[in-house]
């Protein structure tokens, strides 16, 4: 079955090596977020990309010691700019929209040559503080991204697509 490489090749990398993610390369990383959908379009989002090594430390330490967090050269924080839209399905566009953004940027990351890792384990109190997100609005998930060592842990398994999807009915 032929599914796009960067989809393929891409697990969660937790050991980043020593080594600065050049400028334009986060970049196009950012862009690939910014590109991203979003429910009407409303582009509800803001990436802080985090690359001072004294902020990392204090979003590791707010991630309950989790050292990639430290350890990756950059971590986006991924915020709203919006908390309170609902879709009209009821339930809230934030959490999708900004999970898509992630996405993206993480497809974006391996074809950058670059490993990632979604973190949600953090107090968000703390992480709000440290790069300074306004009032009300919400850290939904930090990215950690930068170049892995060479030795990777294989893909995860998943679930048989027979398990996990059907044809016209549930
Ligand atoms: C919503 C979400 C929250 C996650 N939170 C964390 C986290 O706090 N810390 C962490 O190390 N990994 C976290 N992960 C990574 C998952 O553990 C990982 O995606 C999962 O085990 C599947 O492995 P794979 O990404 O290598 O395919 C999270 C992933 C998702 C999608």
């Amino acid at each position: 079955m032929e599914i796009l490489p960067e989809i393929a090749k891409r697990v969660s990398v937790r050991d980043f090596q020593d080594r600065e993610v050049p400028g334009d390369v986060l970049e196009r990383i950012l862009e690939a977020g910014r590109l991203a959908p979003s429910a009407k379009n409303r582009q509800p989002w803001r990436f802080v990309a985090v690359t001072d090594p004294e902020k990392r430390k204090l979003l590791e330490k707010a991630s309950f010691g989790q050292e990639h967090v430290g350890s990756a050269p950059v971590v986006v924080a991924c915020c709203t700019t919006n908390i309170e839209y609902r879709m009209p399905n009821g339930q809230l566009s934030y959490p999708i929209d900004i999970s898509l953004a992630a996405s993206f940027m993480m497809l974006q990351a391996v074809r950058e040559g670059l490993g990632t890792c979604i973190v949600t384990t953090y107090d968000e109190t703390q992480a709000r503080e440290i790069i300074t997100v306004p009032f009300s609005m919400r850290v939904v998930l930090l990215l950690a991204l930068g170049y892995g060592k060479e030795k990777e842990a294989g893909l995860r398994e998943r679930l048989p697509l027979s398990r996990v999807s059907s044809i016209d009915h549930w």
